[in-house]
């Protein structure tokens, strides 16, 4: 309640935001000092919020049972196992990369190295080689993150396939093993469902299930400026334009096979490249040129037009 004195008259001038301006706002736990490790670990990564909040709750767990253990009272280990869903180039592998570093200096994983695999890394050719192939896989997986990306082309050929044997060792090993390696079955959106569909209770055994969703315009755009900043190269505002009219473009056209952030780098790689051969040619070598990209720099990849 607010007093104002005109003309003579006393006004009562009722207004929450006043009352609200003078409330404390409480910061964002998620953005506080304990979690400082992480934003750091992931600075470099545009948006992916859910995916950083995932973490910032696996490591508060992590803590808080520590000091639940010190006071002798019960806990559970966390079972870390993931699923990523995600469209092409949405940061799937790389993400699943430094979070292996990130678990080993968290303590969660006695190693912290990153095993990638495909299909044919685990399954055999004749019977009782896909069973084998996969536990020296999870045993060389041991201590650290175990990443096999289009997961589902362990159910590629149906009953009779040696993918079944694979995806049944796989689960067995998840069980038993749950403490000492990360398993992440990662893969495109559409495939990731129907597999999950075809295997019921799979997917009950991830406890993290995260969504890699496509980029917006503007974190396209971000992402862009970011890796010609890491690479020290500035954009000339008409350079900018022209960036973002490709984006938009190329978004539009290949929709879902559009591939979000690998699009990015191949087209500031290949604008990179553009923009050596026309200093090149120009004989143009101030320290301004060669940080500027300018827009007939900025063309789409060559190699990157399906997607
Ligand atoms: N959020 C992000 N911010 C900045 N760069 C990113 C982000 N996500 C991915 N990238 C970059 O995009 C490129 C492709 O990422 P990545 O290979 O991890 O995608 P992916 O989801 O595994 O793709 P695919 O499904 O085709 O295997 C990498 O160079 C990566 O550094
Ligand atoms: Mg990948």
């Amino acid at each position: 309640m607010i007093q104002q004195r005109k003309n003579g008259q006393i006004n009562i001038v009722l207004h929450d935001q006043y009352v609200d301006a003078e409330k404390e706002v409480s910061p964002d736990p998620f953005f506080t000092e304990p979690f400082r490790h992480i934003d750091r670990k992931f600075s470099s990564f545009i948006g992916l919020d859910h995916f950083k909040r995932t973490i910032k709750e696996i490591y508060a767990i992590k803590v808080i049972n520590e000091k639940r253990i010190q006071q002798g009272l019960t806990c559970e280990k966390q079972v870390l196992h993931m699923l990523f869903k995600g469209n092409p180039g949405t940061g799937k592998t790389t993400v699943a990369r430094k979070l292996a570093e990130l678990y080993f200096e968290m303590n969660l994983l006695s190693k912290g190295h990153f095993v990638e695999a495909e299909r044919a890394d685990l399954v055999g050719e004749y019977i009782g080689q896909t069973a084998q192939k996969t536990r020296a896989l999870i045993q060389k997986s041991l201590g650290g993150i175990l990443f096999i990306d289009e997961a589902y082309s362990l159910a590629r050929g149906g009953e009779k396939d040696f993918g079944k044997e694979a995806i049944d060792t796989l689960v067995a090993h998840m069980e038993n093993q749950q403490h000492n390696f990360v398993l992440i079955l990662a893969g495109y959106p559409y495939e990731m469902d129907n597999f999950l569909q075809l295997n019921p209770g799979l997917e009950s055994r991830f406890p993290f299930r995260l969504e890699f969703k496509d980029f917006a315009i503007d974190q396209l755009f971000e992402i862009a400026k970011q890796m010609f900043l890491d690479r020290e190269y500035d954009l000339t505002i008409e350079a900018e334009w022209k960036l973002r009219s490709i984006l938009l473009q190329e978004r539009q056209k290949f929709h879902n096979h559009f591939s979000n952030a690998r699009f990015v780098r191949n087209l500031i790689e290949q604008s990179i490249r553009n923009q050596s051969i026309r200093l090149l040619c120009e004989e143009k070598f101030s320290p301004t040129d060669l940080i500027q990209i300018t827009n007939t720099d900025i063309q789409i990849p060559n190699n990157t037009l399906k997607k």
